[in-house]
């Protein structure tokens, strides 16, 4: 040992010395590191800006929503099986990063039916936004206004079409929940079409549900609930998009693949079947003439199939092989997530409950951060693996 490095070593063991036999020693608490499970626990933040991921966003929302609104937006179906293979899905996928690319640049943008978009994300359509805002999707559509992304507005909307068009700037994405009642049924359209929509998705997974965690709410005889939701309470409005028909609620079950063209005969809208599983049902829907599929299963709320989206995801893909868009959804919560639904072939993804919690949090600023955050997370793997552009991104890049 050098006489420096021994001088050292003295001095700072004197130092020592002198912290243990100080009084301050005894007072002060020890200062404990956090746990791993402490280090990554999602905080309850008091702004938007605070944020540092989509999850906090959720902490919020379950303090600050009505118990009976926070399950309708948390819950899947039976047990929740299907919810949690859309999270467990992505770890069946790894990521193989490229080293050495100059990614100072990169580039989020994508075109989706000749429309170009600064973001891969979509925003996933959500009935009955106004339970968890008042300003509803009023406020999602300023959101996707500012960051130019687009939205997908739910049959079963609490804000008309013609306000969300007006909010968002431009005419966004409708979502079909269909019914026997071809008359209604054909008015919906009609509407969303001459307000401007040009494309319609027709969603295809919910011919039956079971939603064990919202009937435990027993919403029609629960004191909470009738507040809102007694038929005498006239405090909720009703679903915007039924006003002038017969329909008050989706039921969707006698659909089959002639209807789907019928529908497709029916519009000038671009048709999009949301809620594709299979190559079967994807080739089926090529065939049929059908513009676009979303891989989804609703956000395990449809069934307990125990499969997630990105486990779907590539055999849609391999079946439709490039003749239309192919979107995904179920379970996006981090830029890791999307990156991987783009490398299997995805051409973008839709997100549902992140942009909620966002909504319910802080209205429209909680859905920009969201799309913030997922689109830094997004940027920074894409760096990662060495890939500049969206197309960039292939299956090279998932083990
Ligand atoms: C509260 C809630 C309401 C939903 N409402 C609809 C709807 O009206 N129409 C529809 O096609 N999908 C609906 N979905 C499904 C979403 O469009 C989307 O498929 C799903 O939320 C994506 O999964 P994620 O929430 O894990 O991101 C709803 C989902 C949630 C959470």
């Amino acid at each position: 040992m050098t006489t420096d490095a021994a001088s050292t070593l003295a001095s700072r063991r004197s130092f020592l010395q002198f912290l243990a036999s100080s009084p301050a020693m005894y007072a002060a608490p020890p200062i404990l590191a956090q746990s791993p499970a402490e280090l990554y626990a999602p905080q309850a933040i008091s702004s938007a800006a605070d944020a540092i991921n989509v999850f906090d966003f959720h902490e919020v929302a379950r303090q600050v929503l009505l118990p009976g609104h926070y399950t309708y937006m948390a819950m899947g179906t039976d047990d929740g099986g299907t919810l949690q293979a859309n999270r467990a899905g992505f770890e069946q996928f790894s990521l193989r990063m490229r080293r050495l690319v100059d990614v100072r640049e990169i580039d989020l943008s994508m075109e989706l039916f000749g429309e170009p978009y600064p973001l891969p994300i979509l925003i996933a359509p959500c009935g009955s936004q106004k339970a968890f805002h008042p300003d509803g999707e009023a406020a999602v559509a300023r959101a996707a206004r500012t960051r130019g992304v687009e939205q997908i507005l739910s049959t079963v909307t609490s804000t008309s079409v013609e306000e969300v068009n007006e909010a968002r700037g431009r005419p966004v994405w409708f979502q079909l929940y269909t019914n026997p009642d071809w008359e209604g049924t054909q008015a919906i359209v009609r509407r969303a079409e001459a307000s401007g929509c040009p494309v319609l998705a027709l969603t295809v997974d919910l011919p039956a549900s079971n939603r064990e965690a919202l009937a435990r709410f027993h919403r029609d005889t629960n004191e909470e609930c009738l507040v809102c939701h007694a038929a005498d309470a006239g405090v909720i409005p009703g679903k915007p998009m039924y006003a002038g028909t017969e329909i008050n609620r989706p039921n969707t079950s006698f659909m089959n693949w002639d209807y789907v063209e019928r529908l497709r005969d029916f519009t000038s809208m671009q048709l999009v079947l949301k809620g594709i599983v299979t190559a079967e049902d994807a080739s089926l829907a090529v065939e049929r003439g059908v513009d676009g599929i979303i891989v989804s299963n609703h956000g395990g709320r449809a069934e307990n199939s125990g499969r997630s989206t990105i486990e779907c995801l590539p055999e849609v893909v391999d079946a439709v092989r490039g003749r239309i868009p192919v979107i995904v959804d179920g379970g996006f919560r981090r830029g890791t997530d999307i990156f991987k639904a783009l490398a299997l072939g995805a051409d973008a993804v839709a997100i549902g409950r992140p942009y909620l919690w966002g909504l319910a949090a802080f209205g429209q600023e909680g859905v920009e951060t969201v799309l913030d955050l997922l689109a830094r997370e997004l940027e920074i793997v894409m760096k990662q693996a060495g890939t500049v552009r969206i197309a960039d991104i292939g299956r090279g890049h998932v083990a």
